[in-house]
């Protein structure tokens, strides 16, 4: 793989993302594993990522010089690159003063192993602290910015890069380019990670882990567990069981794509249980947003436990015990919670989801090297039905926690009549690729006065919530078209009686969440 060693900044799992762009598999280390343990994955190239501290602070993560000795191809970006100015005998200063945002960078093409094919000035994106001000002996340096006198430093010789800027954000005009350069003419890579590789690496080690067992797979109708699912069946067929729990708070035509279509296209046995009187008996007359997520999780273990005890049961009296169960855990999560390493792989091994002792099962994560990108690529690759595998996020308790109010059929039909539009209309406007989601939100115990026709009304707001995001952990709302707004407005106030108010959320997250709930 190509290591990215994670110095603590956000950008690690981004560069990672990147070198997967660039036909490379990529994973992310922490910074403090020790360099023997890195080496011995074989790296074929390492990233050093930016980190939030100055290499002077107090507990600053260095970089073991060994690292730069193994023969091994390094690039190293922002904090990493200091770090590794410093190991290696250049200068770092402590200048206090922040560079932060878009500025301007001189680049000397020429001779040059990361600027290759590229012009000579290029708009680039900074955030940091220190400032390197002599490149290690050895070193030719090859940018500079106005506040930046070394901002790129090359070695061809030991294959050692260094960049002051992030190529990983799109603001660097030139970024993937660098990226390619550095993988492709610096480590001499050539592109190998391709999703037909990938779909069928992955089946083949499921098949692997699974051998002869039998497997149960919760579906939710979300991209994750859909292509995982999707994967499984393809390694094992009818060893898989899936259970689509239809909790009644999907939005309108969902579980027919699941129940229908999704089986169709992959030929997976499903079981489905309608499960909506139940999770509407659940949340009646709840109205606080954690008493109705909790209300809707112990229904949902609850539903799910009893269907998966009689798949095991049916498995078993065939003579086939039900040993593992299918999650569409991603690589994002697995990063998060240790990287693979240690902590994570005990709790992947442990009673998962609420489930009870007696219903023990090994997980299987097919898609837990992926990112989300990828696991849509290799969706359509194994053939999930598109509006499936291009499904924005939708969180698990579904429209439950887009009823500010209680939760009731009535209010659940004019929420789903809302969103359909909302959803029809960013279609038509070939809007839906440029927004991360769209969560259409019921006032449902707000009222407003109106007029229409000769008369007066009395109705709910309805509130649209179109934001933009690359992870969900920072959004802001996406500014939409006015025309497309009007048309989504009139279509609702027109066409769902009991609205009669249309209201746009201008909130950018934080302060604001995605969801109202
Ligand atoms: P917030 O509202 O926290 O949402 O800004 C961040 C992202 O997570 C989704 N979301 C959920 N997804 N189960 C999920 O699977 C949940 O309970 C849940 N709550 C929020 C939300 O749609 C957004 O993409």
């Amino acid at each position: 793989p190509v290591l990215v060693v994670d110095f603590g900044a956000q950008y690690a799992q981004l560069i990672a993302r990147r070198v997967r762009e660039a036909g490379r598999y990529s994973e992310v280390v922490p910074h403090s594993m020790p360099v023997e343990r890195m080496l011995a994955k074989e790296p074929a190239a390492i990233v050093l990522s930016g980190g939030p501290s100055s290499v002077y602070a107090d507990e600053a993560p260095s970089v073991d010089k060994a690292l730069f000795e193994a023969g091994v191809p390094v690039l190293g970006i922002c904090y990493g690159f200091q770090a590794m100015a410093l190991a290696l005998g250049g200068e770092v200063a402590h200048t206090g003063q922040r560079e932060y945002g878009g500025t301007m960078a001189r680049v000397q093409p020429e001779g040059s192993t990361l600027f290759y094919g590229q012009v000579d000035e290029q708009s680039v994106w900074m955030s940091h602290g220190d400032s390197v001000h002599a490149a290690p002996e050895g070193f030719r340096v090859t940018g500079e910015t106005v506040g930046t006198p070394v901002a790129a430093f090359e070695d061809d010789e030991r294959k050692l890069y260094g960049l002051q800027w992030h190529p990983e954000v799109v603001h660097s005009t030139f970024g993937q380019r660098v990226m390619e350069n550095f993988l492709v003419r610096g480590a001499g890579l050539e592109p190998t990670w391709t999703t037909e590789g990938v779909a069928e690496e992955l089946v083949e080690r499921v098949r692997e882990q699974i051998g002869d067992a039998h497997v149960i797979c919760g579906l939710s109708g979300g991209v994750d567990s859909s292509v995982a699912a999707a994967l499984v069946q393809k390694a094992v067929g009818d060893q898989l069981t899936c259970v689509f729990v239809d909790h009644g708070l999907l939005r309108a035509g969902e579980a027919e794509q699941v129940e229908r279509d999704f089986v169709e296209a992959t030929g997976v046995d499903l079981k489905v249980v309608d499960a909506t009187k139940q999770f509407l008996d659940a949340l009646a007359g709840l109205t606080d947003p954690e008493e109705k997520r909790k209300a809707i999780g112990r229904e949902f273990i609850r539903v799910f436990e009893q269907a998966a005890r009689e798949v095991v049961g049916e498995a078993e009296s065939d003579g086939h015990p039900v040993k593992f169960l299918v999650q569409g855990t991603l690589y994002p999560d697995v990063v998060e919670s240790g990287g693979g390493e240690g902590a994570a792989n005990i709790k992947s091994h442990h009673n998962v989801g609420g489930l009870p002792d007696d219903l023990q099962f090994s997980l299987i994560e097919p898609l837990r090297t992926l990112f989300k990108d990828e696991v849509r690529a290799v969706g359509r690759e194994i053939g999930v039905p598109e509006p499936i595998v291009a499904r924005q996020p939708f969180p698990g308790p579904g429209l439950g926690i887009r009823i500010v109010g209680e939760v009731t059929a009535e209010r659940l039909e004019i929420l789903r009549a809302a969103d359909l539009i909302v959803r029809e209309e960013l279609t038509a406007a070939e809007l839906d690729s440029a927004i991360w989601q769209c969560p259409v939100v019921l006032l449902a115990d707000v009222r407003s006065v109106g007029v229409q026709g000769d008369g007066r009304t009395y109705g709910h707001p309805i509130v649209l919530r179109p934001v933009s995001s690359e992870d969900a952990m920072t959004a802001d709302w996406s500014r939409l078209p006015y025309d497309v707004l009007a048309k989504i407005s009139t279509r609702i106030t027109n066409e769902v009686a009991e609205v009669n108010r249309v209201v746009l959320d201008i909130t950018s997250k934080p302060p604001g969440t995605i969801e109202w709930e």
